[in-house]
């Protein structure tokens, strides 16, 4: 170690990294645990890269393969299951968490000058995020994922000027067919992980930089005041704690809460009942469901849309609307945008599956 150490640290200066990592702080305040969030999505990031890289051994793309290929893969190849449930599962908690980590930030207005990039980054991951889910429940090719990716995509093609060569691009044709299936493959496994890299390596570069935010109330405590503990090693190994604890969660839910392969796509079988799409998605379906034929005089089903696109973009421009958060206010306005946003996606999931 004695020889090899400093040869590395001639070419890389691993010394500056070091001290870099060394001097950087973390507070510690009632809020702390909002921070590990952040490093639980990038560790199920983390396990769906592992777990996805050994399903690609063995799935086979293609209308005529890919649910015998799945098959294939939970009942003939060693942990083949297991390898499958953890992907599917830490897909799920992947989900909740970017959810959790993106509304914690926001409520802690941690988008405030100087961190605006942080958010528009992290948006992007969101919206990868999804992406993600979107083409990765296609792949089993079951009946409710391909009945879910036809709404799904016509919901896209109800866009305004681009809507239907979007629907055309998605669905590699008119329909949905073993085509679409080999895209959204190509999508799932090459597209995203490429761009979701780029950003996520934004993302983390810009935390390193300006280090974590205090809630406005907390930023007029004097620096030599605040309590902070080191960033490493301190909060890195609870950071390695917490990921130890969410493996083990994985485990237990992959084991005794297998997700069912169901039967395989038909295109020409009626639609069953029962289409849903995944959890992430369903404020957004019942809200669809809920709009009449015709408001005023648009379309029901492009007001949605276009609902939903305005709503996406105020959103991702929150630390530009919200003035005050800069100068350290809390704008009971934005407050309260945050709280029925909330409220609004979680009433309308839970209602989505009563009906
Ligand atoms: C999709 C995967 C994502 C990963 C892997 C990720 C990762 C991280 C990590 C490790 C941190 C530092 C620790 C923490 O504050 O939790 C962080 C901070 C941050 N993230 Fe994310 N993030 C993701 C998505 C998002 C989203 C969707 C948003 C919001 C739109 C966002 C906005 C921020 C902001 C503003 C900070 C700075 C927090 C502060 O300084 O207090 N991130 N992220």
């Amino acid at each position: 170690m004695k020889k090899i150490m400093p040869w590395f640290n001639d070419r890389l200066d691993l010394d500056g990294a070091i001290a870099f990592a060394k001097k950087k702080r973390v507070p510690i305040f009632y809020g702390t645990v909002w921070y590990y969030l952040g490093g639980i999505s990038l560790f199920l990031f983390a396990v769906q890269l592992v777990t996805g890289i050994l399903l690609v051994l063995y799935y086979q793309p293609g209308a005529e393969t890919a649910f015998e290929s799945v098959k294939f893969i939970v009942s003939k190849v060693s942990f083949g299951w297991l390898v499958r449930e953890v992907h599917s599962w830490s897909a799920n908690l992947f989900v909740l968490f970017v959810f959790l980590h993106m509304f914690t930030v926001y409520f802690s207005k941690a988008y405030r000058k100087p961190r605006e990039m942080t958010w528009i980054t992290g948006m992007v991951l969101f919206m990868l995020a999804l992406g993600f889910g979107f083409s990765g429940y296609l792949l089993p090719w079951n009946e409710l994922a391909f009945f879910a990716t036809k709404v799904g995509s016509d919901i896209a093609g109800a866009l305004p000027w681009v809507g239907e060569s979007l629907l055309r691009i998605l669905r590699a044709g008119d329909e949905v067919t073993g085509a679409t299936l080999t895209r959204f493959y190509g999508i799932h496994i090459a597209i995203l992980p490429g761009i979701f890299t780029v950003f996520l390596g934004l993302h983390l570069m810009l935390v390193q930089f300006q280090g974590m935010s205090v809630p406005p109330e907390l930023e007029n405590i004097p620096e030599e005041k605040r309590r902070t503990i080191p960033f490493f090693p301190d909060f890195v190994l609870r950071d390695f704690i917490v990921w130890l604890i969410v493996l083990n969660v994985i485990a237990l839910l992959a084991v005794f809460f297998p997700w069912e392969l169901g039967q395989k796509a038909d295109a020409l079988a009626p639609a069953p009942a029962g289409i849903r799409p995944e959890w992430y998605f369903m404020f957004m379906f019942q809200t669809l469901k809920m709009i009449p034929a015709h408001v005023w005089f648009i379309e029901g089903e492009l007001f949605g849309v276009l609902f939903f696109a305005v709503g996406g973009l105020i959103w991702f421009f929150v630390p530009f609307l919200d003035k005050q958060a800069s100068k350290g206010i809390r704008s009971p306005f934005w407050t309260w945008f945050g709280i029925a946003l909330v409220a609004y996606i979680i009433i309308l999931t839970i209602w989505g599956y009563l009906v």
